[in-house]
């Protein structure tokens, strides 16, 4: 049971920490929910056309992160993971909303994802299919669905 609020941020974490030391201790942890052929991925060259992380904390400890690179006109996510025990709240879905905001700022309004597996928390969040996997959404819609 989470006894206390989960805290959604935009890291201030430089690509080139994450290029020279590998990702901060704390990330790696949520990130060996992925699979293992990830856990040591290189970034994408496109990380050069920006980089953005978004976390989850419940008190200091980070439980959820999902982070982006650039496109253009938009922004591609690459990862999302939450650690095990806090699945299932609206932990991944809510790290999408921070990420739309941010991309809305920055006016990047089209996000893409690969999904893994799973697809059904991606169409939740107002993805749908286009071609070869991959999902698209407009952040705006994400942020104000319509009808509001
Ligand atoms: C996929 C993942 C990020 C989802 O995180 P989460 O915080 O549990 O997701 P949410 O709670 O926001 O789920 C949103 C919706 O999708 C559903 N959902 C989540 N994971 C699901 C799964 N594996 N299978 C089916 N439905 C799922 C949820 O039930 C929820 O629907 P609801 O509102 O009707 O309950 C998490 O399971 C994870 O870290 N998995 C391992 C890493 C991974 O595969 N990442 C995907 C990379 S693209």
């Amino acid at each position: 049971v989470i006894d206390q609020p989960v805290v959604y941020s935009r890291l201030d974490l430089p690509l080139a920490r994450v290029l020279a030391r590998g990702w901060p201790r704390n990330l790696r942890a949520i990130r060996r929910s992925l699979p293992a052929h990830l856990h040591h991925a290189p970034l994408s060259a496109a990380a050069r056309c920006g980089f953005w992380v978004v976390t989850a904390k419940v008190g200091r400890t980070p439980v959820g992160l999902a982070w982006a690179v650039g496109e253009p006109g938009g922004a591609y996510i690459e990862e999302v993971a939450v650690l095990e025990p806090y699945r299932c709240r609206g932990i991944a879905t809510a790290l999408l909303g921070e990420i739309a905001r941010w991309m809305i700022e920055l006016d990047r309004p089209n996000l893409s994802i690969f999904p893994l597996s799973d697809t059904r928390w991606v169409t939740k969040a107002g993805f749908r299919p286009v071609e070869c996997d991959r999902y698209v959404v407009d952040a705006r819609t994400i942020v104000e669905p319509p009808g509001r």
